[in-house]
């Protein structure tokens, strides 16, 4: 085999974790459901392809930071193990190992996500190209097993995507302090995180022309209908996405065309849609640099340098714990 890998979330633990966070999102006054349920093989796939439209910006944005300083970046980790957290598809990351390998550190490769055959053949092209990498796969949730990921040697923790954005504050504190906890004070973490812009470009980029991020949204409730046997009619759903100004963040939601009365026989509920009401699927907040620092300052970490902060598209910021 050309990983190891080690699985943190069985088939029946999704499940059970899907059950619970339906029957908490599901039921109150406005419906939610965590977006990590987006992430099936097609959600994954579905992602990818909303990376390579025009209007999402992010993605080529954060790879050309990546690709303009990451021998910076691998001179001041100097880490001989990149970590990085909701890895996908591993593509921007080719940025990082290379320049990490052309440092003469880097031993191995530790890519950490909940989707778990994406990540594996995401994992089996990698191994191809990186032939002396140990490349070490761990299925888990990022809100559950961050202490399970290996924590020897000198990490670097990547996590890119702006995926941080998807946690609301109170999750990100948490999921922060948490994270600072598993690091040694020789470890460090680079963080991508987009940054607070023109609306209209903002919310363009989470509704584009083609409706492949409406695709995307809509593929949480196929999942729900797979793993819970629900029975949402996708179709009745319409992708909405706006921007909260108060919050700086993009919501994702699912307007219900017509009211809808739908049964999750899995978690033994059934679940009431007016015409008009939402199902909040996920929010992507935007950042300013000022923004990012405290955040990162108040979970325990110093911000040893960021990139992108002056012309203000996406932002990357290395920082590693006190002490
Ligand atoms: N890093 C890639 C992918 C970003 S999409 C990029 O920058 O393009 C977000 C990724 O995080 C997906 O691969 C998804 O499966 C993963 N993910 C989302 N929620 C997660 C969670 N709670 N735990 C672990 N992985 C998660
Ligand atoms: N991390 C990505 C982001 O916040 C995830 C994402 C992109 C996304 N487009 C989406 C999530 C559309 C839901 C719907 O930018």
């Amino acid at each position: 085999m050309a990983y190891t890998i080690d699985v943190h979330l069985s088939p029946e633990e999704v499940r059970n974790q899907m059950r619970a966070d339906a029957l908490q999102g599901l039921q109150g006054d406005t419906k939610s459901i965590p977006p990590v349920w987006f992430y099936d093989e097609r959600g994954s796939r579905l992602f990818e392809e909303i990376t390579q439209l025009p209007e999402y910006y992010p993605t080529r944005a954060e790879r050309a930071l990546l690709e303009a300083h990451a021998a910076a970046i691998a001179g001041l980790s100097k880490a001989d193990t990149l970590v990085e957290l909701g890895a996908g598809a591993c593509d921007k990351t080719r940025v990082l190992l290379t320049a990490l390998e052309q440092a003469g550190v880097l031993t191995r490769y530790v890519p950490f996500d909940v989707s778990d055959e994406f990540l594996r053949s995401a994992a089996t092209t990698l191994s191809q190209e990186y032939e002396a990498l140990d490349i070490h796969l761990v299925i888990g949730d990022f809100h559950q097993h961050l202490a399970q990921i290996p924590s020897d040697g000198r990490r670097m923790v990547a996590f890119l995507g702006g995926t941080i954005g998807n946690l609301d504050p109170a999750q990100r504190a948490r999921f922060l302090f948490d994270l600072n906890c598993t690091m040694s004070s020789e470890d460090s973490l680079l963080l991508g995180t987009d940054l607070v812009k023109d609306p209209g470009r903002l919310v363009a980029a989470y509704d584009d022309a083609a409706g492949v991020t409406a695709d995307f949204n809509r593929n949480v409730l196929h999942v729900l209908n797979e793993q819970l046997g629900a029975d949402f009619d996708p179709d009745n759903f319409r992708h909405v996405a706006l921007w909260n100004e108060e919050h700086q963040w993009i919501e994702m939601r699912l307007r219900a065309e017509g009211a809808a009365e739908v049964s999750l026989a899995g978690a033994g509920i059934t679940v009431r849609f007016d015409e008009g009401e939402d199902l909040l699927t996920e929010i992507s907040a935007k950042f300013t640099p000022e923004r990012v620092e405290r955040e990162l300052s108040d979970a325990g970490f110093v911000v040893e340098e960021m990139w992108g902060a002056e012309d203000g598209e996406f932002l990357l910021s290395l920082a590693h714990p006190y002490c």
